[in-house]
């Protein structure tokens, strides 16, 4: 079974179940500025495990794109991929452990017939916080998994989430094939990473809801989220030694071997996972640059052409393989043809930019090698002048057993960035600069800001540009006029009015055609989807918006506008900060 019958069969038996199928949301979260990437199926549904109604209903189903960094490390081994497909089925507060746990099994077993034998799953074991989870391994025995092969297993290997910092999580039960081979130890069992055992599912039962002080309050609705890893169950069920071997990665591989002039496996394995991740991101539009995604994704880039040396390709090699990349995916993911010029190009200027400083680089490298470990400021010295991701450092460092002084490395790295942010101004992606908080703020603000314009000088307002770094928002809208001090007095006095009432900040998603008739504000028509997100700010104002967003306008502090000025033809342009 390759991989695209597996998918198919997995939405087909959950449909029949009573599931209904979701799309893959976006690689960039929506909802969640605490974390970079969409890690698994669930983190689209944060606001409905919380317990948000789902337009879709309490059964869903779906086949997610997935990036983890965390593993980057363990790439190159048999299972660890950085970009990866979840295929996940979720209650919102509908079924519970007994459908789910017979579920899992009978999927297993009937439809993808795995032998019943070779099925072990771990359960959590329970700490002084959270019981035992007795219930799901009387399921597992019902079914007819003897003892031996039920793992009690402590809240490091069966405890899932929060995904961000904070949010709903729980206990969980995991399943795992064992693939016949030898335990590399007696203590050798499923959550141990030789190989022997293949995690293929997850199955979390999400009933708490961790909060910023670290606590676990249960949750408004008893949930389900599983999980079950595409690349991985595509291996186990073709007996594969290694994902690439699955249909999912050996075109890429036999691409990567026709350029190379050596054999490596490790190093052809990273290169075909860093370049499968990077082309997914680039097809987000985000571009490789020195902070947050732009820089995990320059990691990635870097470190797939620092390998491709190693196997001596030749210049240009990536976008061979991202060709086959995109070929792979294209009919289940078309925004990776959509965006294959974009991709090309950045793709081709950040594998210049690289070469340019690489040899450079490398004898700098040398040379502070042969001084002993590599200090916080040597690190970040390669990291500013010659492009070297810090783990690229590391990772040459470890060759020749030297240490890097990480700490040391973020130090340098904060204090650089504090020196820069002053007077620089980024342009980014939906107006925001970043994801931190008081970003996140300001977007809020950017809200309030807007409808307030609408009502003190007129309703047809709109928003004409946005951009909205942590320390200020910045917000052009058409206006022919200096506006009065007067009118900016009126403005700020109903943002803080609004900020003092504590207003509920709330998402709603809908269809466009809904989104227009109440209303909602919208910037860039022809830019949404069918459905859209309308973040109501109580009733004062609503608009279609990605977020995100905080929860109440009381966490924003005083609202103070800073500068107005013309910047074209009846466009202003308005600065505001929040104190
Ligand atoms: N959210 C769970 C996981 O990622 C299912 O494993």
């Amino acid at each position: 079974m390759n991989s695209k019958e597996l998918k198919k069969k997995y939405i087909e038996f959950f449909k029949k179940k009573g599931h209904v199928e979701i799309k893959t949301s976006s690689l960039i979260p929506e909802n969640d500025p605490t974390v970079l990437f969409t890690t698994a199926g669930m983190h689209p549904l944060v606001p409905f495990l919380l317990g948000q109604p789902h337009p879709a209903g309490r059964r869903l189903v779906s086949v997610q794109k997935c990036l983890r960094t965390g593993d980057i490390d363990d790439v190159g081994d048999a299972t660890h991929n950085t970009f990866f497909e979840m295929l996940g089925n979720w209650s919102l507060g509908d079924y519970w452990k007994k459908e789910t746990i017979e579920w899992c099994y009978e999927f297993l077993i009937k439809e993808l017939k795995i032998n019943p034998n070779k099925l072990h799953v771990s359960v959590f074991a329970g700490d002084e916080l959270i019981p035992k989870d007795s219930e799901s391994a009387e399921i597992w025995i019902s079914l007819g998994i003897p003892k031996e092969r039920i793992h009690f297993l402590p809240r490091e290997d069966n405890w899932w989430g929060p995904a961000g910092e904070t949010g709903p999580c729980g206990p969980d039960t995991e399943m795992f094939i064992d693939t016949g081979k030898e335990k590399c130890s007696p203590n050798c069992k499923p959550g141990c990473n030789c190989g022997k055992y293949f995690e293929v599912w997850n199955a979390v039962f999400m009933e708490y809801n961790k909060t910023k002080g670290g606590n676990f309050e249960p949750l408004k609705q008893k949930n389900v989220d599983t999980g079950m890893g595409v690349e991985r169950t595509t291996a186990v069920l073709n007996n594969c030694k290694s994902v690439y071997e699955t249909d999912l990665f050996k075109p890429i591989i036999d691409k990567i071997k026709e350029l190379s002039k050596k054999e490596d496996t490790k190093a052809e394995r990273i290169i075909a996972d860093h370049l499968r991740a990077a082309t997914f991101v680039l097809a987000e539009k985000i571009v490789p640059s020195n902070i947050e995604r732009g820089y995990i994704l320059r990691r990635l880039i870097r470190r797939a052409i620092r390998f491709g040396r190693i196997l001596e390709m030749e210049k240009g090699f990536t976008k061979e393989i991202v060709e086959v990349v995109i070929d792979n995916y294209k009919d289940e993911y078309p925004e990776l043809e959509k965006n294959k010029d974009f991709i090309f190009e950045e793709l081709e200027k950040e594998e210049e930019r690289f070469m340019k400083t690489l040899e450079a680089g490398l004898k700098v490298f040398n040379k502070l090698a042969k001084e002993g470990d590599i200090s916080g400021e040597k690190a970040f010295l390669l990291f500013q002048s010659y492009g070297f991701p810090l783990e690229m450092t590391v990772e040459l460092a470890k060759e020749r057993e030297l240490k890097v002084d990480v700490d040391g490395f973020h130090k340098a790295y904060k204090k650089h960035q504090e020196i820069s942010r002053v007077g620089a101004e980024k342009e980014f992606k939906g107006g925001l600069a970043d994801s931190s908080y008081e970003t996140t703020k300001l977007h809020t603000a950017t809200h309030l800001l807007a409808e307030a314009l609408r009502r003190v000088l007129k309703r047809d307002i709109v928003q004409k540009g946005s951009n909205i770094t942590p320390e200020r928002l910045r917000f052009d809208f058409n206006f022919d006029r200096k506006l009065t001090d007067e009118e900016i007095k009126k403005i700020e006095d109903l943002v803080n009015e609004k900020i003092k009432e504590g207003l509920p900040v709330i998402k709603k998603e809908m269809t466009l055609e809904e989104a227009k008739k109440i209303g909602a504000q919208g910037v860039f028509e022809g830019k949404y989807g069918e459905k859209v997100f309308v973040y109501f700010i109580n009733d004062f104002s609503k608009e279609i918006c990605g977020g995100p967003h905080v929860k109440n306008t009381k966490e924003l502090g005083e609202f103070k506008i800073v500068k107005q000025k013309s910047i074209a033809a009846g466009v202003r342009r308005i600065k505001a900060i929040v104190k």
